[in-house]
């Protein structure tokens, strides 16, 4: 992901691959990214993090949901992502900062909405990020994960967490995240399994 070749291609090739992998055949990148922006309620002068951003591929469509002071900011850790994302995904509501997830350069209570897609599996402390992104989310507003999902079946989830392993890749199950959610005292938490994928989304009241 430091890569500027892989930061290049990502958005339209790297990312179509990976979707596949994770089973997700026929979930298209808009059809995902509506559905990630109705997850979070996207309307108006929100301020959205989108977290560990890549080249911005969520972000500018975060953007385009927003009006007036509205502002959908892409965080990643990643140089040659950021610059991509700044070349392909820039706009008048979408912004982009460079930074590691797990010390959020951003005030308590700063975000009507805050999402990490596909990236929790991949970093060396993904609870950490995930605090990190309860506390940057204002009371009344959403966030929403996709991570991914392995099988209730011990088994299945044993093979499948050894493939992941060695290629540094995480494999959650199902009430990991829901658990984490409901800790921080959010409410309406929603969860889809989607062949190897899930998407977790919550309210903060
Ligand atoms: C697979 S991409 C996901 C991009 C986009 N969210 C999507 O769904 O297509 C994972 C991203 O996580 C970023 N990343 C990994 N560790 C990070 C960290 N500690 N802080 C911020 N970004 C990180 C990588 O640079 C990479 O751009």
């Amino acid at each position: 992901m430091i890569n500027t070749i892989v930061a290049a291609i990502y958005e339209r090739l790297w990312r179509p691959v990976g979707v596949a992998a994770f089973g997700l055949y026929g979930l298209s990148a808009q059809k995902e990214r509506e559905e990630a922006a109705e997850r979070l309620r996207l309307r108006g002068n929100q301020q959205v993090l989108d977290v560990a951003c890549g080249p911005g591929n969520f972000t500018n469509f975060f953007g385009s949901q927003l009006s007036g002071d509205g502002i959908a900011v892409g965080f990643d850790i990643s140089r040659p992502m950021i610059a991509q994302a700044v070349r392909d995904n820039r706009s008048s509501h979408a912004a982009y900062v460079r930074g590691d997830a797990r010390r959020l350069p951003f005030d308590d209570a700063t975000f009507d909405a805050v999402c990490c897609y596909a990236a929790l599996y991949l970093v060396p402390d993904p609870f950490v990020v995930v605090d990190e992104m309860l506390r940057v989310l204002a009371p009344g507003g959403r966030i929403a994960i996709m991570t991914s999902y392995g099988s209730e079946i011990a088994p299945i989830h044993a093979a499948l967490s050894l493939g992941a392993k060695t290629i540094g890749v995480r494999i959650f199950d199902r009430s990991t995240f829901p658990a984490i959610f409901t800790a921080a005292g959010l409410v309406d938490i929603k969860q889809q399994t989607r062949g190897t994928a899930q998407y977790v989304s919550a309210h903060r009241l």
